[in-house]
């Protein structure tokens, strides 16, 4: 059996074209990598949200761009067609945008990340143009902006008023000129992301704001079912937390029975 063509950033654009709906889940590791990428997922977002996920805090404002590196390699490893797509943490892009090519450059050398996904609208513009001019690709990221949680005053909606929503067409057509990729839209109303998504020619990844985006992505612990508070706009496609729990059980009673140390599947399966 030949092995599926990896996806490359242009290919994003050309499913959208096409008509093509498409996947991504925020994943942290090889093995979630691995299992994804074999269940046809399109894109593997090493998010930075892996600060909440993974290091267990309450935002993503302490990752730092090491930590992206060290994830996105395992995710590049554990993957053969999904692209990957590595954040850019707080303060790797904000303070210059020589700081900003020095950071991406890190994440696609050291963590063979295969685009890069940066926040905001407007102002990252001339950030946007130089990765892009200089072959880095790069995914915006509109809406609830995480890395923005103190000056939102908390994980809001946003694009709510009409000035909001302006200013979101304003930033979508900033970034698409830009040069950007695709755009995920995170928490905002269903018909501004259905708006912005028949204006733009990129494409649109929603979260939280509905279901006329071109693609959509979730957190991979999310949708397992393995995180106990998930935004409601979350559907479960599995309950991994009971699957742990009762294997947890399982082996604490097989290691009082006696039995755990067998070097054959004790259930007989
Ligand atoms: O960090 C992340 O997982 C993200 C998604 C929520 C879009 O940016």
């Amino acid at each position: 059996m030949t092995e599926a063509k990896p996806l490359r950033a242009p290919d994003l654009a050309a499913m959208k074209s096409r008509g093509e709906k498409i996947s991504m889940v925020a994943t942290y590791d090889a093995t979630m990598a691995r299992l994804f990428d074999q269940g046809g997922i399109d894109v593997l977002l090493v998010g930075d949200s892996l600060g909440m996920v993974i290091l267990g805090g309450d935002d993503t404002l302490q990752v730092t761009v090491d930590d992206m590196i060290r994830h996105t390699r395992a995710v590049r490893r554990g993957s053969k067609r999904a692209l990957v797509l590595a954040d850019m943490p707080f303060m790797s892009y904000q303070a210059s945008v020589s700081s900003a090519v020095r950071n991406a450059g890190r994440l696609m050398q050291q963590g063979e990340a295969m685009a890069v996904k940066l926040e905001g609208g407007a102002p990252v513009m001339p950030t946007v143009e130089r990765l892009v001019s200089i072959g880095i690709p790069v995914v915006g990221h509109l809406g609830l902006l995480p890395q923005s949680v103190h000056q939102l005053g908390g994980f809001r909606r946003q694009g709510g008023s009409q000035q909001a929503r302006q200013r979101l067409h304003e930033d979508a057509a900033a970034l698409e000129s830009a040069g950007a990729c695709a755009v995920v839209l995170e928490c905002i109303p269903d018909e501004l992301a259905k708006e912005v998504t028949a204006r733009l020619k990129i494409p649109t990844i929603g979260i939280g704001s509905g279901p006329h985006c071109d693609g959509q992505v979730l957190v991979s612990y999310d949708l397992l079912g393995l995180t106990s508070k998930t935004p409601p706009f979350v559907r479960k496609y599995a309950k991994l937390d009971q699957a742990v729990l009762d294997a947890a059980k399982a082996f604490i009673k097989d290691i009082n029975d006696d039995i755990a140390g067998e070097s054959k599947d004790v259930k007989g399966a």
